[in-house]
């Protein structure tokens, strides 16, 4: 396996707050990192040794930043596939741009699942109002209009409810094309992330169960109250679609679990997920190191717990609150570093450990 020394630079595109954690972890292991971000000021700039801001579409910035970086991985996934390509062509790229331009599109995320043979919820793609009337006579309602692409924390979704206009939902949607989804009324909505390295080794966190408030995640349950075999269903669905897309480094996969306990796939991520921050604080090797080891050809890590956690994002003016969390025993604070606080941004999170008696004591 095709290592990189500790010293050399891993690029990260994108600046948020996954690119921050990354930098973090690397630098842990010894590694650089360079930024590449449309923003500056960005989170994971703070953290890295060089950042490049310019669109991801400008090629002598791209070009620039192959030349200064030993291998390249991605922090979100709304990032145009065709640079990714192309810096591909000059430096490593892990996860590939295969990965990417499969996850990033909602119909061929689903397409590519069902072939492989994971049950996803129902969908129908839409490509213009006329085509939304179809796909709600075969989905039915409730359901929900998604764009298909660069939708994130529920930016661009529509729920069609008994009653809802479909000029209405479809205008709202956005920048098309869209796709349908059967709404489904779920017990709880899970996700398990797994690590892949080079050689094909995979590790896999176990199933923790997320709640969301208007469509963005508020707070991880590490693990999730799931049966034995819903866990192990779950795990098995993770490791095999990051078989299937070849992964050399994350895959995140979000679920719903419906009250008789069949497990739906809702969507895949290739890069670290807000629902494994938890990693950082509760497991001896977080999703972060795991990330970095695996695009840099080390030995996966463990990914087993010391603890179970609960991980509450601190969205907004929720940030306000962190004085008080630093009082708190078995909290761990993240904060973000981001100067401006907006409604519905991710400003910091916090991990609370349920330590077991006799080992938390202050
Ligand atoms: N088909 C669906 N049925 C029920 N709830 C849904 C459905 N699709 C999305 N949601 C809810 O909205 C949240 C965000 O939707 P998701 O498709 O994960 O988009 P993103 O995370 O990219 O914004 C989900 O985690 C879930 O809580
Ligand atoms: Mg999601």
């Amino acid at each position: 396996m095709q290592r990189l020394e500790p010293g050399s630079v891993i690029g990260i595109l994108g600046g948020g707050q996954l690119g921050r954690m990354i930098a973090l972890a690397a630098a842990q292991l010894g590694y650089r990192c360079c930024i590449f971000s449309d923003v500056a000021n960005s989170p994971a700039e703070h953290v890295s040794e060089k950042t490049i801001v310019a669109a991801y579409t400008d090629l002598s910035a791209l070009d620039i930043f192959a030349a200064s970086v030993d291998v390249v991985t991605l922090e979100f996934e709304n990032i145009p596939e065709e640079p990714v390509k192309y810096l591909a062509e000059k430096v490593a790229v892990r996860p590939g741009p295969n990965v990417l331009a499969t996850a990033q599109d909602r119909v061929i995320e689903k397409k590519f699942l069902n072939k492989i043979g994971i049950v996803t919820t129902p969908f129908e793609p839409v490509a213009n109002l006329e085509g939304l009337e179809i796909a709600v006579e075969k989905v039915g309602r409730p359901s929900v209009l998604k764009t298909t692409r660069f939708g994130y924390d529920g930016k661009g979704q529509v729920k069609i409810d008994p009653d809802t206009g479909l000029e209405t939902a479809f205008s709202q949607m956005g920048k098309g094309p869209g796709i349908l989804e059967g709404w489904v009324d779920f017990a709880l909505e899970i996700s398990v992330i797994v690590a892949r390295g080079m050689d094909g080794e995979i590790v896999s966190y176990v199933p923790v169960e997320n709640r969301h408030v208007n469509h963005i995640l508020d707070t991880t349950i590490a693990p999730a109250g799931v049966s034995p075999s819903v866990a192990a269903g779950a795990g098995s669905i993770a490791r095999q679609a990051a078989e299937a897309l070849n992964v050399v480094g994350l895959l995140a996969v979000e679920m719903f679990v419906t009250r008789d306990d069949e497990i739906l796939v809702n969507e895949i991520a290739p890069r670290p997920h807000n629902s494994g921050h938890w990693t950082i604080d509760a497991c001896a090797i977080s999703q972060f190191q795991q990330l970095v080891r695996a695009i840099c050809g080390l030995p996966l890590g463990s990914a087993g717990r010391h603890s179970d956690a609960e991980m509450k994002n601190l969205i907004g003016d929720e940030v306000k609150v962190w004085p008080k969390i630093l009082e708190e025993a078995n909290a761990r604070l993240h904060l973000y570093g981001k100067s401006e606080i907006r409604s519905g941004r991710k400003m910091g999170h916090v991990t609370r450990l349920k330590v077991r008696a006799g080992r938390g004591e202050r």
